[in-house]
Order: C-alpha cells, then sequence, then structure tokens
C-alpha cells in the first residue's frame, strides 16, 4: 500500500497562539521527508495533525488521495513512533506488538505471524516474550518501530525516534532506519527531527520549520548549496553569513570588492553573503580578503580560523594545516565565487 502525505494549508492554534502557520508540504508515496526545526517550531504538531491527534483550524490533510482532516486516528492507516518509547510497560513485547492489530480487528489466526514478520525485521525476534523493563533504550526504540510496522503502514510518523538514545546507539539506529526503509520502499515516511545530522544522513526531502512556518523544502544537497535565506543556511550546516552591498556582478565586503553571482538581487541594496567555512581557503587566491586571526581552534579533523575582515568575523574550516597561523597574524582567506551563495529579503533560489 503506498500513499505519499499532503499537508494543503494546514494551521493549528491553540487559543490565540498559532502553532501550525498555512503549512502547504507534500510527502511523495516511498519518500523520506524530515522535518527540521528548532524546539518549538510547530514539528510534532504537524505530525499530530497527520495522526489525527490534533484538528487543524483550517486545512485539509491528505493520505494518498482520501481527505483524512475529519477521521479518527485509528482509521488514517499510519503507524507512528515517539520520542519517549511508549511500550505499554504490562505488556509483553509480543503483546506490545500485537495491540495494533487487534485494535484494527486483524483475523486472531493472522496475528502471530504478522508479529513474528515485525520482530525480526526490527531484529528484535528473540525479544518476544520479554517485558519492556527488560530491554534496553534502544531495543525498546526497535520495538516501537516493530508496533509501527506490524499493522502495514503506508505512511509512518517518527517523532525523534532517536532522542533519547546516546550519539553512538543513535548512529547505529540510523543505519538500520535506513535499511529498514530499504526493505519498505513504499512506505511514506515523515521524521520529525531537530538533528541536522539525521535530517541529511537519513532524509530524500527536508522541510525546514520556523516559529510556525515552512521556512525551506528540498533535497539535504539543494539546502546546504543553495539555502533559500539566513535560516536555512544557518541551520542546515555552518555558514558564514557576511552583511554586503550589492553592484553588478560584485559586492562590496568591508573594503573589498568581491565576485559572486548576484543573480537577480538588484545594485545598491543590502544582503547577506552565505559561504560555508569549509569552502573558505588560507592563503591568496579568487575573492581574497586581507584580516587578521583572532582565534584557533584544532578540531581533529580540521582547524577552524576565526579571522576578522574589517570587523566582520569570517570562519574557516581547513584541513591538512601543518602550522597553523598564531593569533593576530595577518593573513589572506579567500572563496570561489561559485562558492557564494547571496542571500536577501525576498529573493529565492529555486
Ligand atoms: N497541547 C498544547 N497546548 C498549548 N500549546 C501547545 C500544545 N502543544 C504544543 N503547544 C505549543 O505549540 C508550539 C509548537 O509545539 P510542537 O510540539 O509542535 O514543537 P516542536 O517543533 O515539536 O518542538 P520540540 O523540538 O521541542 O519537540 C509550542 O510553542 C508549544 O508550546
Ligand atoms: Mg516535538
Amino acid at each position: 500500500m503506498s500513499s505519499g502525505i499532503r499537508f494543503d494549508s494546514v494551521s493549528v492554534a491553540y487559543g490565540k497562539n498559532v502553532v501550525l502557520d498555512g503549512l502547504d508540504l507534500t510527502v511523495e508515496p516511498g519518500e523520506v521527508m524530515a522535518l527540521l526545526g528548532p524546539s518549538g517550531s510547530g514539528k510534532t504538531t504537524a505530525l499530530r495533525a497527520v495522526a489525527g491527534f490534533v484538528r487543524p483550524a483550517s486545512g485539509r490533510v491528505f493520505i494518498g488521495d482520501r481527505d483524512v482532516t475529519s477521521l479518527p486516528p485509528h482509521r488514517r492507516g499510519i503507524g507512528m513512533v515517539v520520542q519517549q518509547y511508549a511500550l505499554f510497560p504490562h505488556m509483553r513485547v509480543e503483546e506490545n506488538v500485537a495491540f495494533g492489530l487487534k485494535a484494527q480487528k486483524v483475523a486472531r489466526a493472522e496475528i502471530p505471524g504478522r508479529v513474528a514478520d515485525a520482530l525480526s525485521m526490527t531484529g528484535m525476534a528473540a525479544y518476544a516474550k520479554r517485558f519492556p523493563r527488560e530491554l534496553s533504550g534502544g531495543q525498546q526504540q526497535r520495538v516501537a518501530i516493530a508496533r509501527a510496522l506490524a499493522i502495514r503502514p503506508g505512511v509512518l510518523l517518527l517523532d525523534e525516534p532517536l532522542s533519547a538514545l546516546d550519539a553512538q546507539l543513535r548512529s547505529g539506529m540510523l543505519a538500520e532506519l535506513a535499511r529498514l526503509h530499504r526493505e519498505l520502499p513504499d512506505v511514506s515516511i515523515l521524521y520529525v527531527t531537530h538533528d541536522q545530522v539525521e535530517a541529511l544522513t537519513l532524509a530524500d526531502r527536508i522541510a525546514v520549520m520556523d516559529r510556525a512556518r515552512l521556512q525551506d523544502c528540498g533535497t539535504p544537497q539543494e539546502l546546504y548549496r543553495r539555502p533559500r535565506n539566513e535560516f536555512t543556511a544557518s541551520f542546515v550546516g555552518n555558514a558564514n553569513l557576511l552583511p554586503v552591498s550589492v553592484g553588478v556582478g560584485s559586492v562590496s565586503l568591508g573594503g573589498a570588492e568581491v565576485k559572486v553571482d548576484t543573480g537577480e538581487v538588484a545594485a545598491g541594496v543590502s544582503a547577506t553573503l552565505c559561504v560555508r567555512p569549509h569552502l573558505v581557503g588560507l592563503g591568496p587566491g579568487p575573492n581574497a580578503l586581507a584580516g587578521t586571526v583572532t582565534e584557533v581552534q584544532w578540531r581533529g579533523a580540521t582547524h577552524r580560523l576565526y579571522v576578522d575582515v574589517d570587523g566582520q568575523s569570517v570562519k574557516a574550516d581547513l584541513r591538512e594545516l601543518r602550522k597553523p597561523p598564531s593569533l593576530g597574524e595577518e593573513v589572506t582567506v579567500h572563496f570561489a565565487p561559485e562558492d557564494a551563495v547571496l542571500l536577501s529579503a525576498g529573493v529565492t533560489h529555486d
């Protein structure tokens, strides 16, 4: 059963407080969409609107071509995993996984096979008789995923499913989720996270939310290389965001003239130049800027330099730097014109 998700101008309010503001977003059948954004931006609310746990003040929610806006949660054909494991503590693993099947009135004879399938898919077949308290955090989360998959949902909603796990377990589970999706290529997944690594690793596309609104949406590469606004630029990856004034085919940054593609940005306006720190080089080159080193941080694989250029702090992440410059040293940094993106209010890059 393959079905996408569509938000059509969905708004949710608690009292006068609008926490989801006119969300338009489509998750294609079989696609993994990450919903990325800071705390309180409305991610869980969007998920709950799909699940049916919150009713939109306006707009419609579609699963496949079915308008589910008024359907109760159990009739929407979705599997959901929430941040805290939320297993039933008094039920064994197999009973937890069978729970949704019973609620859906699946034929009694079919249930044990479906439970066994879901548990083996998540690597938990050997734990069927245990109680949740006899499992580690990662194992409990696998059971929660098995429970969501047992009903063979067309749509899987995951709300920060890895946030309760430590970093090492998290990256292992991330690989497992990717494998699971390869085994179930028809399932559409909406994956809420505030962790950009999870979003970049797992998602086909990322929807970036801030303050109840969708700010940007695109493939991880698009958002990273051509962010539409400062929020996306700084939330997806690291960014130098440098105030500049725009000329024709170039901008001025402090006293220096810098070549970039100014696109549709009109000459004369103020804008922000986004350059990724790992694309900034040390020494002479195109778009060279003279500055003073204000900080040097060793980060294992790279050195992070902070260089003051006319009062702007420019970050550069440099590999293979045998002899880093010293504090206060006069240096030149540079970047290729094609590695800079000009951001201006009201201008978007598609
Ligand atoms: N039941 C509720 N009643 C009133 N306000 C609520 C309710 N649930 C959520 N909110 C508010 O809605 C806003 C969005 O909440 P939501 O849970 O969607 O954020 P989130 O993006 O998932 O954040 P986090 O990353 O912290 O989980 C927040 O300001 C929150 O306080
Ligand atoms: Mg949340």
